[in-house]
């Protein structure tokens, strides 16, 4: 199949009869931003053909990652200063953001790319970028285009990040963010709205939830893996519901929040009294840390193990807690992050989950590749739907 695709971009380029061979074609290589060797025969004066390694490459925030992609080009001695290698993001179906381009030794790095993307240069026709310091917004698609005098061709790459999708509605309640207020709602918890892919795997993982929430492309979803009918029927299969794309402005959902790596650690400050909220801020700040946000918790628990069976005020005046390994008295039989809701702020009645930033000023954080069992991601919660 790989196969077939390269040969149907490569009918597109018309003038080329090429015989491709993968080599060494495991996907754990590619998948880790491995390129792929590729031999192109027979070719014919004028045209350059551009590889991309199938499939994507798989970072998280904070990481640098390659985006592999080489080139071949006939007759083997242009001049290099007349090469032209660009990438793109693909945003939408057809909108590019512009990412970077190389003309000979000229080199441009475009918007909020500037100072994390530069060329591999690992010998002659590579034209593979490494980008550092990734961002959760660098998620996506990306087009590396190489053109010469007379010809220029294609790859795609995908960047994929490691992470976790929540669920989120404010204290205002559930079916209260329209399109615009679902992005500010997961930006204020460290995340931003998932996509489509990232909902769907976080399904594949467990992920079950009741409300249906907006994603990144505009569109309104919920995962289900246990069909039951307060959940849209009992006999509807499992899988993401999808309620199409919504008008953005006019209707009201929650949201599916997707984070990554943390820049820090998340704790339960240990403390002998309860706390009210507003003395939850002051003793993570005595700590020298802050609340921690509903996605920073989310991404401790998934990524860092966090488990803890103990409530506590999150950054929104939220009271949950992680469990990784569910026991008795822990809220159910699943791992999860327990959600009790928003109670009212004068409670004394909980602890505090506070965060406290790394020293480094890079930004990276070099996590163990320590991945929880497989249920892990599967979201538990109290909260019921009532339609
Ligand atoms: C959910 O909340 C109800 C009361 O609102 C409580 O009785 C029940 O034990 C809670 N379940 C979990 C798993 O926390
Ligand atoms: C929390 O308790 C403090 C006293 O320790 C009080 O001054 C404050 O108003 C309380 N905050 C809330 C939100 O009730
Ligand atoms: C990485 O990104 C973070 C957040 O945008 C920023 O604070 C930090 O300075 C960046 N580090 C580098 C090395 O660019």
């Amino acid at each position: 199949m790989l196969c077939a695709q390269f040969l149907g971009l490569l009918t597109v380029t018309g003038l080329v009869r090429a015989l491709v061979l993968p080599v060494g074609s495991q996907l754990t290589d590619t998948e880790k931003g491995r390129r792929k060797v590729v031999h192109v025969l027979e070719d014919e004066s004028g045209a350059v053909i551009v590889q991309t390694a199938p499939g994507k490459v798989v970072t998280h925030r904070g990481g640098s990652i390659t985006l592999p992609c080489r080139y071949h080009h006939e007759p083997e001695n242009t001049d290099p200063a007349r090469i032209r290698i660009k990438w793109t993001k693909v945003t939408d179906s057809l909108q590019f953001e512009d990412v970077f381009v190389a003309l000979g030794h000229q080199q441009r790095v475009f918007g909020s790319y500037r100072g994390r993307v530069e060329l591999e240069e690992a010998g002659p026709g590579d034209a593979s970028v490494i980008i550092h310091n990734i961002t959760l917004q660098d998620y996506g698609r990306y087009e590396c285009e190489v053109t010469n005098d007379m010809e220029d061709d294609t790859g795609f790459v995908n960047l994929d990040l490691e992470g976790v999708v929540f669920p989120y509605h404010p204290r205002v309640g559930r079916y209260k963010l329209n399109y615009h207020q679902a992005q500010d709602v997961c930006r204020e918890q460290d995340a931003i709205l998932a996509s489509h892919g990232q909902l769907h795997k976080a399904w594949l993982d467990g992920l079950d939830w009741c409300n249906a929430g907006w994603l990144e492309d505009g569109s309104v979803q919920y995962p289900i893996s246990h069909p039951r009918d307060q959940c849209g029927r009992k006999n509807t299969p499992a899988g993401v519901r999808n309620y199409g794309y919504r008008h953005k402005e006019d209707e009201r959902y929650d949201a599916f929040c997707f984070t990554s790596n943390l820049n820090g650690r998340v704790y339960f400050l240990k403390r002998f009294k309860k706390v009210n909220y507003s003395e939850a801020v002051k003793a993570c700040q005595r700590d020298g840390s802050t609340v921690a946000k509903v996605g920073q918790l989310y991404a401790a628990w998934k990524i860092q193990l966090l488990d803890r069976c103990e409530a506590g005020w999150l950054e929104d005046g939220s009271i949950r807690y992680p469990i990784v390994n569910p026991r008795a008295r822990c809220g159910g039989p699943e791992p999860g992050v327990r959600n009790l809701g928003f109670p009212d702020k004068k409670f004394r009645l909980y602890g505090v989950y506070c965060f406290r930033k790394n020293k480094d000023s890079t930004g990276v954080q070099v996590q163990p590749t320590l991945q929880p069992k497989k249920t892990i991601n599967s979201v538990t919660a109290n909260v019921t739907r009532n339609n």
